[in-house]
């Protein structure tokens, strides 16, 4: 399953990435976690020091092996320079299982407690122009279309806040999408955003109420939220902990809090998967980003690169180069 976690800026949504992801892969769940905010946090969220994720070679950076590698022998994409960041799978194509040897994992994916994580690379002030920013990004998104995850495996991803994500097909990649929400007048003003660019596109979007101090918390964010609000975490000594640079097994985390992430993983396991759709809105989005601006910069048209007859899943699996769903 593929879960996104987005909100304002500051909501929590790398720590609840980390905390998730961390007890997922806790209880033997294969786990794969990109970092795909501006603000790359998610890798000494997981327990990494800086110099660490300083070190870790970002997909961004390897746009070329991973093009190269996910395009495979499809016909429909000559070289890795005609894939742009919404070109969909097609016969021919790689697909990826979640845990699998794979030249791009060899080369981008370190394990952290338990957790494989990849991390799309800083932004520079240069990146947040539109094109070269999402390209960045646009690794990510490239992973994920190619992405076959089977049941009971994770594919965790940290989001930027805020819109930058509908610039693109992005934010429909996901199974679920836990929207971070503090208790705030302008953090629910984000998630109305998000829901209200969201609405079109049939996403599923769980609100998750996040640095919860007392009922009056609690109760703003029922009043606000309704039956979108799934569940609350609390403020955590657990977190306060990491922050100080301690950081606690997934086990000392408090009770409530464990709950909370119980609670989320239940609706992930409930989640119905529906590869005809995430292919089509994969299809879709490449087809609004060709007549936008990609033909015009490759010189030809690129809806092109759209097999009609393709189906997305694991029934693909085993005419792609990726191995099997055992
Ligand atoms: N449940 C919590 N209890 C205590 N502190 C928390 C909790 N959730 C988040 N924090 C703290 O709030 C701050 C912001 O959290 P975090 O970095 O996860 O937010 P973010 O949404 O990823 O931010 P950004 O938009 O900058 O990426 C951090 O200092 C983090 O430790
Ligand atoms: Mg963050």
């Amino acid at each position: 399953m593929k879960i996104a976690f987005v909100g304002k800026g500051g909501s929590g949504k790398t720590t609840l990435s980390s905390l998730f992801a961390r007890s997922l892969a806790a209880t033997g769940s294969p786990v794969l976690a990109f970092d795909a905010d501006i603000n790359q946090h998610l890798g000494v969220a997981l327990g990494l020091s800086e110099e660490e994720c300083a070190r870790m070679p970002p997909l961004g950076g390897h746009l070329p092996l991973i093009k190269d590698y996910l395009r495979g022998r499809n016909p429909r994409i000559p070289d890795s320079d005609a894939m742009v960041k919404t070109t969909p799978p097609g016969a021919g194509s790689r697909l990826l299982r979640a845990v699998e040897d794979n030249p791009i994992y060899e080369r981008c994916v370190r394990e952290v407690d338990g957790v494989r994580l990849a991390v799309t690379g800083p932004f520079t002030d240069v990146d947040l122009g539109v094109a070269c920013y999402h390209s960045k990004v646009g690794a990510a998104e490239l992973l994920l279309n190619h992405l076959v995850d089977g049941p009971g495996e994770y594919v965790v991803v940290d989001m930027t806040a805020g819109a930058d994500a509908f610039a693109s097909g992005l934010f429909t990649r996901f199974d679920v999408t836990f929207l971070v929400c503090e208790p705030t007048v302008r953090s629910i003003g984000v998630y109305r955003q998000y829901l209200e660019y969201a609405k079109d596109f049939d996403v599923r979007i769980a609100a998750v109420g996040n640095k919860i101090s007392d009922d009056d918390d609690r109760d703003f964010l029922r009043t606000q939220l309704g039956s979108d609000l799934l569940t609350c975490l609390s403020t955590s000594r657990h977190v306060r902990a990491a922050e100080r640079g301690e950081v606690r097994p997934i086990s000392a985390l408090e009770d409530d809090n464990t709950a909370a992430l119980t609670a989320m993983r239940d609706v992930v396991d409930g989640a119905e998967k529906d590869w005809a759709k995430f292919q089509r809105q994969a299809v879709e989005f490449h087809l609004r980003n060709a007549a936008a601006w990609a033909s015009d910069r490759a010189g030809h048209d690129l809806s092109d690169q759209v097999d009609p007859d393709f189906q997305h899943g694991p029934a693909a699996l085993p005419f792609s180069g990726a191995a099997p769903v055992s």
